[in-house]
């Protein structure tokens, strides 16, 4: 009855302004059918190839019902992939079964993302303008059409207060290291450069994907500034014997330092933010000493080549590097999977594939794992606030890359599903984030969740597994439906034993995939040894690790490098010992944790 009420007040409303109530507004396609209005009390839905039919796309087809009940549900397979570690040792070592596997994760993964891109913040409907203009982000679910009722939403800042921000530190129990939260940061910048004069629906990165702009620079002009063009070098400086980005006054690029850094640290680099952290400095200059170590072998396997060919070729064996590095080290360890991941193009030679990508709006939303931070770093025997820690370079050259990648090993990442867990010094950038999403007219949380083949959350106990915060979320949001997806991907209850819940992996892998197996290099026309320089180059992307990145690029012996904190005596800082540590393995009942998931199927 006062839905009926509202229903119309609201049309008699927009008949006032003089415009029609938009049927596409209550999004009666369902499974990816498209809604096109007619007039303004009719629409139509076209469901072609969703596998359904009927006015709402609603009927499924014999062979969809047939998948659809074959087919598991995303927890099931994750449950599959983290456990029974024996018969994946098997499997991992007979490489045709680890083959069809990795292939199978690839393309079923990559499916789920349009491409070529379709929509974008600005259309809600294909049209060339979407498609060519690569400024914009572009868009997996349609914004909601403009003239529609939106959901009364909470005020940002108090959503942020109430669920988001840490009380005490959460560790994540996948001991995820602060080795992996800078490498995230790092990696992910060159791509989520959003353009805030022009909007956040805006990209500063035209390369909408690995293209190692933060290393190089986003123009040629100031990829220019930053070479050495001396045997395909960059620029560099030597501070105590050890070599670090040139200075900004050296180099005359545009960097972002506040007023009170001093001349002697700024450091210049692709990014023009990553004076931010020492932690976005330290990989940025054991990136800078990578490329100029591959610009020497280049240069001994090819004494003929001038600079520019030296240049051109180490930039594709590293961003080849970047990939298997980020496949199997950095994904490998946040999927938690003992089915070991394998980076290899050959695999999709003859599947349907696209290379070709384009940055989503969701994937950058989704990316801010600003809960990962801790409260301070610890270094050698050093602690600093957030305070002392951010746009302070002095920190990365008084301690020197090897005892960072040491101490940032060693240190614990928080947990960042399962809410109140974001740091109060970066809680403003949540409160953009909201805003942002708003602006930009995002669909709920559960759309999202629909969109890549899950069901959706039914209640807000559902979704937080927590009594307490489900009521919190409730007091805010009202109707499990109205969630937005950044604060439904930040309190969501985390997958046992995990940093992360479902939401934030289902939607998270299909665009990082596609990403990263998208890029023209793994192409089958770039995908051959002369594009790297020959045999020596394809072997240096292709035996690529985090390890070696590090260790290559040091003097003297390697220190510790991990993506995950390796020993529990490093957990004493948060209250965590070998004992508890084991505790809380042994509790995890293999069957029950089975039966508490499928109750939510
Ligand atoms: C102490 C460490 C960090 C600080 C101080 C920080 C601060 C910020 C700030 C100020 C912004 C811009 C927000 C806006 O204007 O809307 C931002 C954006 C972002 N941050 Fe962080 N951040 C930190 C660590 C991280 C980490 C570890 C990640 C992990 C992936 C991350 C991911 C992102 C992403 C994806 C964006 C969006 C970038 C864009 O759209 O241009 N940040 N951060
Ligand atoms: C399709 O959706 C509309 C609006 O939600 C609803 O009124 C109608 O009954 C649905 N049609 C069918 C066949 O389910
Ligand atoms: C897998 O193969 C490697 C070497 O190829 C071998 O060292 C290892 O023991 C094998 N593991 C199993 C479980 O067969
Ligand atoms: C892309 O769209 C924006 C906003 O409409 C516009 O300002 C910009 O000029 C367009 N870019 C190109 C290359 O057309
Ligand atoms: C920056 O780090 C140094 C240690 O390298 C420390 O002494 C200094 O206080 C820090 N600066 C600020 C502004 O906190
Ligand atoms: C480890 O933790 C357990 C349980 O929290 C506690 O009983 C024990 O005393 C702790 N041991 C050490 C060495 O801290």
């Amino acid at each position: 009855m006062n839905k009926l009420i509202c229903l119309v007040l609201l049309s008699s409303f927009w008949i006032f302004l003089g415009e029609g109530y938009d049927p596409c507004c209550a999004q009666p396609c369902q499974n990816q059918g498209v809604c096109l209005s007619k007039g303004a009390d009719a629409y139509e839905c076209d469901c072609t190839r969703t596998g359904y039919y009927g006015e709402n796309c609603t009927t499924p087809e014999l062979l969809t019902l047939i998948k659809s009940t074959l087919k598991p549900r995303p927890n099931i397979v994750h449950y599959i992939l983290t456990h029974y570690k024996w018969i994946w040792d098997i499997i991992n070592n007979i490489s045709f079964l680890r083959d069809a596997i990795m292939r199978y994760v690839l393309t079923s993964r990559s499916h789920l993302v349009n491409s070529p891109p379709t929509y974008n913040a600005d259309y809600n409907y294909k049209s060339w303008e979407a498609y060519s203009n690569l400024s914009y982000y572009t868009r997996t679910l349609v914004p909601l059409p403009q003239n529609c009722p939106t959901p009364d939403l909470p005020n940002a800042k108090q959503v942020v207060e109430k669920v988001l921000v840490r009380k005490q530190f959460i560790p994540d129990p996948q001991r995820t290291s602060l080795m992996f939260a800078f490498f995230a940061q790092h990696f992910s910048h060159q791509f989520f450069k959003s353009d805030f004069k022009k909007g956040p629906a805006f990209t500063k990165a035209l390369g909408h994907g690995v293209d190692l702009g933060h290393i190089y620079g986003e123009t040629l002009e100031r990829q220019h500034k930053l070479r050495l063009f001396k045997d395909g070098k960059l620029k560099y400086q030597v501070v105590d014997g050890e070599v670090y980005p040139p200075l900004v006054k050296d180099v005359q690029v545009e960097m972002h330092y506040p007023p009170h850094v001093p001349e002697e640290q700024r450091f210049a680099v692709g990014h023009e933010a990553f004076g931010l952290v020492p932690g976005l400095m330290m990989y940025a200059s054991i990136w800078l000493r990578e490329h100029n170590r591959v610009c020497d072998i280049m240069k001994q396997e090819h004494p003929d080549w001038d600079d520019e060919r030296i240049f051109q070729t180490t930039r594709l064996i590293l961003i080849g590097e970047t990939i298997k590095i980020v496949i199997e080290d950095y994904v490998q360890h946040l999927s938690g999977y003992h089915f070991k991941l394998k980076f290899d193009p050959e695999l999709l030679f003859n599947e349907r594939f696209q290379y070709q990508n384009r940055i989503a709006s969701e994937f950058n939303t989704l990316y801010h794992w600003h809960p990962l931070m801790p409260d301070n770093f610890q270094i050698q025997d050093q602690v600093y606030g957030h305070h002392q820690f951010v746009f302070n370079n002095s920190i990365l050259t008084q301690h020197g890359i090897r005892n960072m990648v040491d101490s940032f090993t060693k240190q614990r990442a928080g947990r960042v599903a399962g809410g109140r867990n974001l740091p109060a010094a970066v809680q403003a950038v949540a409160v953009k984030v909201l805003e942002h999403s708003r602006e930009m007219r995002y669909q709920s949380l559960n759309a999202y969740r629909k969109r890549f083949n899950m069901k959706p959350y039914s209640s807000f106990e559902d979704m937080t597994g927590d009594k307490e915060l489900a009521a919190e979320m409730k007091q805010l949001y009202g109707h499990i439906d109205a969630v937005e997806l950044y604060t439904g991907l930040l309190v969501e209850k985390p997958r046992p034993n995990s940093v992360f819940g479902e939401t934030m992996v289902e939607m998270g892998a299909p665009y990082s995939l596609k990403g990263l197996m998208g890029n023209a290099i793994c192409s089958p026309e770039y995908w051959m040894p002369s594009t790297f320089g020959g045999k020596v180059g394809f072997d240096i992307v292709n035996t690529a690790s985090l390890k070696k990145l590090v260790c290559m690029n040091i003097k003297g012996p390697c220190p510790m490098v991990s993506f995950q904190v390796p020993d529990v005596k490093y957990q004493s800082s948060e209250n965590m010992n070998s004992s508890s540590v084991h505790s809380t393995q042994h509790h995890t009942n293999p069957t029950v944790v089975l039966n508490e998931r499928s109750s939510e199927l």
